[in-house]
């Protein structure tokens, strides 16, 4: 091993990953640089703008704020671990859906500070949606739509039965299931 390198073993989107890292390097340019996850977005780098927001240990944290070697032996889950199954997440159908994503930049932070929300609290009100997703800035889409998607994909959850994963393993992204809540 170079002595100038730290080795990090955690687990990122459910599989055990082990790298050779520059101890200075955040998470964020782990992620990046090293894994080549690049969905999780570079902003600001000052914690004000949310775009590198991930899950760590299930719970938002700003990857451009943390340390990699801190999340030696944690999980880490990044915008490209919510489809499962081949599926889309929820989140993700509903912001296609609604139009909650237009250049897109913010939307993998504001995905995933979503699913921790709604984890949670499977049926969270506007106003603790709102509340959740405050450290997270759009640039384009004056905020609406993303609370109407969280909000759909809470009631797509709900909805969601077990047979219709199932068919989503068979047959790859379903699209049987993207009717809109009381259509
Ligand atoms: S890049 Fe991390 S909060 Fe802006
Ligand atoms: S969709 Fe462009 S910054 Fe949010």
């Amino acid at each position: 091993m170079r002595p100038d390198k730290t080795r990090l073993r955690f687990v990122v989107n459910g599989q055990a990953v082990e790298a050779l890292i520059d101890g200075y390097k955040t998470l964020l340019e782990v992620l990046r640089e090293d894994l080549q996850l690049t969905g999780t977005k570079h902003g600001c780098e000052l914690g004000e703008c949310g775009a590198c927001a991930v899950l760590l240990d299930g719970e938002p944290v700003l990857s451009c704020l943390a340390l990699a070697l801190e999340c030696d032996a944690r999980e880490v889950t990044t915008v490209e671990g919510l489809a499962e199954h081949g599926r889309l997440h929820a989140l993700q159908e509903s912001f296609a859906d609604l139009g909650a994503a237009q250049c897109g930049y913010c939307t993998p932070g504001f995905l995933v500070t979503a699913k921790a929300l709604l984890d949670r609290e499977p049926r969270p009100s506007r106003e603790r949606i709102r509340e959740a997703l405050a450290g997270n800035l759009c640039r384009c889409t004056g905020y609406q739509q993303i609370v109407e998607a969280v909000e759909a994909a809470a009631a797509r959850l709900d909805r969601r039965a077990p047979a219709d994963d199932a068919m989503a393993v068979e047959g790859g992204a379903a699209s049987a299931d993207l009717e809109e809540p009381g259509s």
